[in-house]
């Protein structure tokens, strides 16, 4: 049994519907990135795990428990939303010691807790603000305090870094990943950089228009994408799409490429292992190699035909 199970999730706005049967499964101290195209439902499929969607049709199974109805509050799940959403009033300490003290922690341990946090975070100098002066990278980083401070089942992130100057966002990022390894805690994070998905993540969530595309490592979903949108979507930059047709060349495969460069009309034959087991993505690769070497890149169609 997984401990995070997302079983045919669906989810409708009124008429809208917005996750169309999204089944995730991973284990406990898996880190999953999902990743997809602005409106794809990432965020809303956060939510539902927080609890602070219904759920259309589906289940959530967390460590063999239907959560489904359980309260946010009871689900033992910690979430740093897109938007922030602190406490206008409470300062930056309070803001993120106010999961503690609803929990009744005593205030030595609050306290010492918030200092951790906040020295992790390099906020310490800000304890003392409401969140209205801080900058936007400011907020985003009392917003994972607020999160970071617990010690919950499972990790919701939704785009924590977004807002973080370069420098700030390499460094968060290792901080995050050392957490990770430290406390060996479920995280699910949401993220449009790659390069975040790619050194995070231990399995990769690519969807697309409410869809699940692809579940694999980085590893899988970047070198064996199970369909053109993921092999498009992944990497950075994207991987070309040529246009090419399978055709038999002294008795071996081989893809047959026309490029319409305006001084030449090259063709190109690509041998291809002996009985097309090469996964047609491969292939791809193959190709954008063999352009680069020759410096074709830039005015080549890109789409595959497999015919
Ligand atoms: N309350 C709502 N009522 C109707 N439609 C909604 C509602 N909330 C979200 N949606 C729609 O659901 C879709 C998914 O939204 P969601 O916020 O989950 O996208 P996302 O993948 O997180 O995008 P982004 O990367 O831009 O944050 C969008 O088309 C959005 O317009
Ligand atoms: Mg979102």
């Amino acid at each position: 049994m997984s401990f995070l199970h997302i079983n045919n999730v669906h989810k409708r706005f009124g008429e809208t519907h917005v996750l169309k049967g999204v089944d995730i499964a991973i284990e406990q101290g898996d880190f999953l990135v999902l990743v997809g195209p602005s409106g794809c439902g990432k965020s809303t499929l956060l939510n539902m795990i927080a609890g602070l969607d219904s759920i259309s049709e589906g289940e959530l199974l967390l460590d063999g428990r239907c959560i489904n109805d359980v309260h946010p509050s009871r689900r033992d799940i910690a979430m740093v939303f897109q938007s922030y959403a602190l406490y206008p009033s409470m300062t930056v300490a309070g803001n993120i010691g106010f999961g503690l003290e609803m929990r009744k922690v005593p205030r030595k341990e609050r306290r010492e807790a918030v200092d951790r946090v906040a020295k992790l975070l390099q906020i310490e100098n800000l304890l003392d603000r409401k969140p209205g002066q801080l900058s936007g990278g400011q907020r985003q980083r009392v917003a994972m305090g607020r999160a970071l401070v617990r010690d919950p089942q499972l990790f919701l992130f939704d785009e924590p870094l977004s807002n973080l100057d370069a420098k700030l966002r390499v460094d968060m990022r290792s901080e995050i990943k050392q957490l990770h390894q430290r406390l060996k805690t479920t995280i699910v994070y949401v993220t449009h950089d790659q390069v975040e998905a790619m050194t995070l993540a231990t399995r990769i969530a690519v969807m697309r228009a409410g869809e699940l595309q692809q579940l694999g490592t980085p590893h899988e979903v970047y070198d064996d994408p199970n369909n053109l949108f993921v092999a498009g979507f992944m990497g950075s930059p994207s991987m070309n799409l040529v246009k090419a047709r399978i055709v038999e060349h002294d008795s071996v495969l081989v893809a047959q490429m026309a490029t319409s460069l305006a001084t030449t009309q090259a063709v190109t034959l690509l041998r291809l292992r002996q009985g097309m087991t090469v996964r047609y993505l491969h292939l791809l690769v193959l190709v954008r190699l063999q352009l680069l070497k020759h410096c074709l890149v830039v005015e080549l169609h890109l789409l595959l035909n497999l015919d």
